[in-house]
């Protein structure tokens, strides 16, 4: 049922950690699942040049949180704005349609990881201020901080 790239990914994640001193941190949570994924930034001249991860989440979001670390290393801001979900469940050459939303969490952990980065930064990133995410762990992250 799950392709070998997820088998992959899952059973050997990369960029699985934290970064010490991120340009941008992202943490967003599935309601119905309870998964929690966090994501660091390291950005320097608009270039993603590291890129971290940690997930509390089954397989599927963890590859798919390490696929998508891979495809947004290197890459400028809005290339890693764009990605979305479904670019990341093709990279890994397709996920059970039940699982689908595991890969949202993915890319609403970037886009909520560049609004970090934006706000220290105070930049106004084209379509990023705009994105609604879709978050259900406000609650969590306020306990945290
Ligand atoms: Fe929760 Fe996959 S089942 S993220």
């Amino acid at each position: 049922m799950y392709s070998q790239k997820v088998m992959d990914h899952f059973t050997n994640p990369r960029n699985v950690g934290e970064i010490e001193t991120p340009d941008g941190v992202g943490e967003v949570g599935n309601a119905k699942c309870g998964d929690i994924m966090k994501i660091y930034l390291k950005v320097e001249e608009n270039v993603i040049t590291d890129v971290k991860f940690k997930t509390y989440g089954c397989g599927s979001a963890i590859a798919s949180s390490s696929m998508a670390t891979e495809m947004i290393k290197g890459k400028t801001v809005e290339e890693a704005l764009n990605l979305t979900n479904k670019a990341v469940a093709e990279a890994l050459d397709g996920l059970p349609p039940v699982k689908m939303h595991c890969s949202v969490l993915a890319e609403q952990a970037i886009k909520k990881a560049l609004q970090d980065y934006a706000r220290k930064n105070n930049l106004d990133i084209p379509g990023l201020t705009d994105i609604e995410i879709d978050d259900d762990h406000d609650h969590h992250e306020e306990i945290e901080d």
